[in-house]
């Protein structure tokens, strides 16, 4: 089996990497990534020594490049996670968001179908179903949950899905769409919740908390989510949505105030910053169809993935120091100063 993984320099596609070449030996794994501020090279340094993983660097939105790549390689699946991922940035720079996570998603679908891939797989997210109140606690969102962005990150997000679903009615491409809550663990950029409080925490820095943290994700460990692709690349119906969490539910307070407890750190580092403008309020995610169907179980709970996490940003400290004493640096000026 030859499959193209778009974005596996990022923090997903670089663990998908990581656990196909482990979980299928036998299997080739390409990879396509512009090496955007979010891709390092870096993070797939093991892989590379693997003589069945192969990298490119291009654009998925260059037709020209992609095409090259489909014809060399006669892929047999492609999972797409290249995205434009930060919902702060996407307030910021909505375009880029658009060309990517849109444009780009098309060429990989025209591609697909010019080249007969026997399997096309988008990597969307649950923020495409919006968010739910925080006191209606039995309410989750399933496959058929209606669509209903808030930002433009997950508006360009639900648009891919729905080209995506549109080439399989009109030309019968074999696609699925995963659907999956927050994720967490190794190589997570340091501008998002859990890496940036870890990084910032051990240095002594403020934690800036938007709002009141009373906002509430459902964390999966990372490799859960990959189990989850790989499950249904190989047994998942063609043409379906599949949801993808695992009941682990935190307001982002509890999330930091664990961390702090695990780095043995002062709570009074949480400083409360001026909200994001649009802010979903709950996401939780009904995994029943991914369960019962295709018997998935996610491998690790909150606790168990958390400490495992903290203990890998604790025992990795040159990958995002590079990052946060980089480029990055000015970003978290820009975004947070006078906030
Ligand atoms: P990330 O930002 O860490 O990585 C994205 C990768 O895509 C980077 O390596 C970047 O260089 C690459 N990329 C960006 N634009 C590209 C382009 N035009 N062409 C080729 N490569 C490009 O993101 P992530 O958190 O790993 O997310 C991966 C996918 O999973 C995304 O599609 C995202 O929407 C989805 N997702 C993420 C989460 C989450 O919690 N992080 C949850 C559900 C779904
Ligand atoms: P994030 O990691 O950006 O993921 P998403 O917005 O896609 O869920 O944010 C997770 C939660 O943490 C979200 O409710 C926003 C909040 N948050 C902060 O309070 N402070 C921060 O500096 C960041 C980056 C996020």
């Amino acid at each position: 089996m030859n499959i193209l993984v778009t974005g596996g320099a990022g923090f997903i596609g670089s663990n998908f990497v990581y656990y196909m070449l482990r979980e299928h030996p036998d299997y080739r794994i390409v990879c396509i990534d512009k090496l955007t501020y979010a891709g390092n090279l870096e993070t797939l340094e093991e892989a590379l020594k693997n003589p069945n993983f192969a990298f490119v660097k291009a654009d998925i939105a260059d037709r020209e490049a992609v095409y090259a790549l489909f014809e060399k390689e006669g892929f047999d699946v492609v999972v797409n996670f290249a995205a434009e991922s930060h919902v702060d940035r996407s307030i910021e720079t909505p375009e880029l968001f658009l060309s990517t996570n849109v444009m780009g998603t098309q060429v990989l679908l025209d591609a697909s179908r010019k080249y007969g891939v026997k399997r096309y797989h988008q990597v969307s997210t649950d923020e495409v179903y919006g968010d739910l109140p925080l006191d209606r606690k039995d309410l989750f969102f399933t496959e058929t949950t209606p669509i209903h962005t808030s930002s433009p990150y997950s508006a360009s997000k639900a648009a891919a899905d729905l080209l995506v679903l549109a080439y399989h009615r009109t030309y019968k491409l074999p696609v699925t769409i995963s659907r999956c809550s927050n994720n967490y663990g190794p190589y997570h950029f340091p501008e998002k919740l859990i890496p940036l409080v870890i990084s910032r925490a051990l240095a002594d820095e403020p934690l800036p908390i938007y709002g009141k943290g009373e906002n509430v994700r459902d964390w999966l460990f990372v490799e859960d989510h990959c189990s989850a692709i790989d499950l249904i690349i190989h047994k998942g119906r063609v043409g379906e949505v599949y949801n993808i969490g695992g009941h682990n539910e935190k307001t982002n307070l509890e999330v930091v105030k664990e961390i702090l407890k695990q780095l043995g750190k002062p709570e009074s580092l949480i400083t409360y910053v001026t909200d994001r403008p649009g802010h979903d309020m709950r996401y939780a995610i009904d995994p029943t169809k991914i369960v019962t169907e295709l018997g998935w179980k996610p491998a690790h709970d909150f606790e168990s993935g958390i400490k495992y996490t903290v203990q890998w940003y604790l025992d990795n400290r040159k990958w995002w120091e590079n990052i946060v004493n980089g480029e990055y640096k000015n970003y978290y000026e820009k975004m947070y100063s006078g906030r």
